[in-house]
């Protein structure tokens, strides 16, 4: 007899990564309940091969059929769960689509994660990358994760300190690589609203019109689609590059040489520097080269244009980091993960 039923063999990829890149897994399993997460354990403990667990598949390139197995997340569910003298606790199941949550908790009332509006992916997607636009991040208003370890079958809450969240990282891509199997997380919403509007671009957006988390989530909505490609239009996998991140004295040296490049100081001291001008500048935007390009409005997305291969993608990329490094000695760093 074959596999339990949720195992499938040979299923196409390409409806389930954002960069629209079509390979096949050898064996794919839509995990829809908890109960599944059992069937899952029971096939990785009789099989040798690798795994990967994906969300809405916004941030990977796959350069090769996947021979393994590929665990499509889609425990849907949310709800407030409780509230206290500060904040709101919102909870989201895994597979649910993270910009129709941001958009529901904005409709009960919810203030935090206006500024992460139409991010692609999932909730539970969202804190692997910790998710971040216009000023915010995820750790910002995150509270815990549920987790179960693949490993023991244990289930687990986490705290946001033992998640060890960065820039674009956190423990979960760094170190558990897959064996924590995100199933939902909550987020703490303040009842006193903070709104963050300095980012460039969302005070002009807004003009005369009132902050609200409604409003300012209008305003990121459309900010990102004038300058960011629909990847249901056009695969992509948003920005595909990390900004780098520099010491201070680099950024002086970098800033004397190059007084236009925009350069952002963190609390740390170091310096964040835009990847997608060193791209602009490179003269990569609106470049294309058979199926694959560099968006015409945004030179930090890779897009396909319709039959693109991972192996394109990795090819335009690395002329990128190479003509990057060539003329800034900078080494920039893929943002997706590549398979
Ligand atoms: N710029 C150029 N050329 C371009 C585009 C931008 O020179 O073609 C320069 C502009 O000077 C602009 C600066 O780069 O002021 C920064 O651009 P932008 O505001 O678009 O932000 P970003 O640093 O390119 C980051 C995130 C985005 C997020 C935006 C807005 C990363 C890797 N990317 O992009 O996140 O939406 O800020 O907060 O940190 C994603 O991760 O997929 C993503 C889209």
């Amino acid at each position: 007899m074959g596999y339990p039923v949720t195992i499938i063999e040979n299923k196409s990829l390409r409806h389930y990564n954002s960069f629209g890149i079509d390979v096949n897994a050898r064996y794919f399993m839509a995990l829809n309940s908890v109960e599944d997460i059992a069937v899952l354990r029971e096939w990785l403990s009789t099989h040798d091969l690798p795994y990967l667990i994906l969300g809405g598949g916004s941030n990977c390139i796959f350069t090769k059929d996947f021979q393994g197995l590929i665990v499509h997340v889609g425990l849907l569910g949310r709800q407030l769960v409780s509230e206290d003298e500060n904040y709101y606790y919102f909870k989201a199941q895994a597979g649910e689509n993270w910009h129709q949550f941001v958009r529901w908790t904005i409709a009960q009332g919810g203030s935090g994660l206006e500024n992460l509006s139409l991010i692609p992916g999932t909730v539970g997607a969202a804190p692997v990358q910790n998710i971040g636009a216009y000023g915010v991040e995820l750790v910002d208003h995150i509270h815990t994760v549920e987790v179960v370890d693949l490993e023991s079958g244990e289930a687990q809450v986490l705290d946001k300190e033992f998640c060890q969240f960065a820039y674009r990282d956190s423990y979960f891509k760094s170190v558990s690589q897959g064996r924590l199997l995100i199933t939902a997380v909550t987020f703490a919403l303040p009842k006193v609203a903070q709104w963050k509007l300095n980012y460039a671009g969302i005070q002009q957006q807004l003009g005369d019109i009132k902050p609200t988390a409604k409003n300012i989530s209008d305003a990121v909505i459309a900010l990102r689609e004038s300058k960011l490609p629909n990847p249901e239009v056009m695969g992509n996998a948003g920005s595909f590059f990390k900004n780098p991140i520099i010491s201070q004295s680099d950024g002086a040296h970098l800033a004397k040489k190059h007084p236009d490049l925009p350069r952002y100081i963190q609390p740390d001291g170091t310096v964040k520097i835009s990847a997608a001008w060193l791209i602009d500048e490179c003269g990569w935007k609106g470049y294309r080269d058979g199926e694959v390009g560099v968006y015409k409005d945004h030179a930090l997305v890779l897009v396909n244009h319709g039959d693109a291969t991972g192996q394109d993608v990795d090819q335009l990329a690395k002329k990128i980091i190479t003509s990057v490094e060539q003329k800034f000695s900078l080494l920039l760093e893929p943002e997706p993960r590549l398979f």
